[in-house]
């Protein structure tokens, strides 16, 4: 079975990324192909202290913010990768 990098993406759920647009960014997780969800461990947080900004969202402790639903599937691709099967 292939070992799948663990990503953790937590989504700013406060008043403000809430307005801001946050929940276009879960929904537009479920455009992610079926593994890589397997591999994201999506969690709302309430505030990461850049309210200006949103919406904002922190992947494995990065902090990206003004993030677009398209750019938020762009990173996670980008940084997700499984380990090739050895035979
Ligand atoms: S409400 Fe999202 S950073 Fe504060």
């Amino acid at each position: 079975m292939k070992k799948c990098k663990q990503l953790t993406v937590e989504i700013c759920v406060g008043t403000s990324c809430h307005l801001l647009g946050s929940e276009d960014l879960f929904e537009s997780l479920k455009r992610l192909p079926r593994k890589i969800q397997d591999a994201v461990d999506i969690q709302g947080v309430n505030c990461l202290q850049s309210c200006g900004k949103g919406p904002n969202v922190r992947i494995n402790g990065l902090i990206l913010t003004d993030v677009t639903p398209e750019q938020l599937l762009r990173v996670i691709e980008t940084n997700f990768y499984c380990e090739k099967e050895s035979i």
